[in-house]
């Protein structure tokens, strides 16, 4: 019988691929890194620089910045995202995770989008929604969230969520497991993008009309 031997560089080499696939953000080598927030950024760093660990005072791990709801009206969609981050809660640099306050007028939607670098959870805490995410096979997950309830949004997969009572606004928190989990509504990307995809790409792709690429743009403010 023959045994199949895996090279040392092959096992290294696979070893990195399985651990950087499954990697959140990076640990963090003291107990925390207050966010520096004053200096300027005068050099890149994956994350922020810290200030002086004996600087640190509670208030930098508190922020009220969720505490108020957000405009829903300063988009077409009828939704507000209110993140925290390294500017109104420095103490959570380098810690992975961010917590969003997300409010949605009656009938509003946040409209398919993901986030490439974290996984979500959400819990609804005033109004119904209509939830789901589609996953690579293109399988659509729904779920209906009542008070009290939650749905988890796995890293990266395209989501919604949908207020469908038409009288009255929804309220959700979620937590995402990313200090900068990014965002890209799916619509507003791909036909309202700055400079523009274009036309051709937009027709071939969509299977539509140049007419009905333009009014697309024009709904979506690209
Ligand atoms: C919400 O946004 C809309 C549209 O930008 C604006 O007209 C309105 O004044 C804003 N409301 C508040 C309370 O800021």
């Amino acid at each position: 019988m023959r045994t199949i031997l895996v090279s040392p560089p092959l096992f290294l080499f696979t070893l990195c691929l399985m651990l950087g696939l499954s990697k959140p953000d990076p640990c963090p080598l003291q107990d925390y890194c207050i966010a520096d927030t004053n200096n300027p950024k005068a050099l890149f760093l994956n994350g922020a620089p810290c200030i002086n660990p004996e600087l640190a005072t509670p208030s930098h791990f508190f922020t009220s910045s969720l505490s108020k709801p957000g405009n829903t009206s300063a988009n077409q969609f009828g939704f507000s995202v209110t993140l925290t981050n390294t500017v109104n809660l420095p103490g959570l640099n380098t810690l992975g995770l961010v917590l969003a306050r997300v409010d949605i007028a009656a009938n509003g939607i946040v409209p398919p989008h993901a986030h490439p670098r974290a996984s979500e959870v959400t819990t609804c805490l005033r109004g119904t929604l209509l939830v789901g995410f589609i996953d690579t096979s293109n399988r659509v997950f729904t779920q209906n969230l009542k008070p009290g309830e939650s749905f988890v949004f796995p890293k990266g997969m395209i989501h919604f969520l949908y207020n469908m009572d038409s009288r009255n606004p929804a309220l959700a928190i979620s937590g995402l497991n990313s200090q900068n989990p990014g965002a890209q509504i799916a619509s507003v990307a791909t036909f309202a993008s700055k400079p523009g995809v274009p036309d051709e790409v937009l027709t071939k792709a969509f299977q539509i009309s140049s007419q009905e690429v333009a009014k697309i743009r024009r709904n979506l403010g690209g």
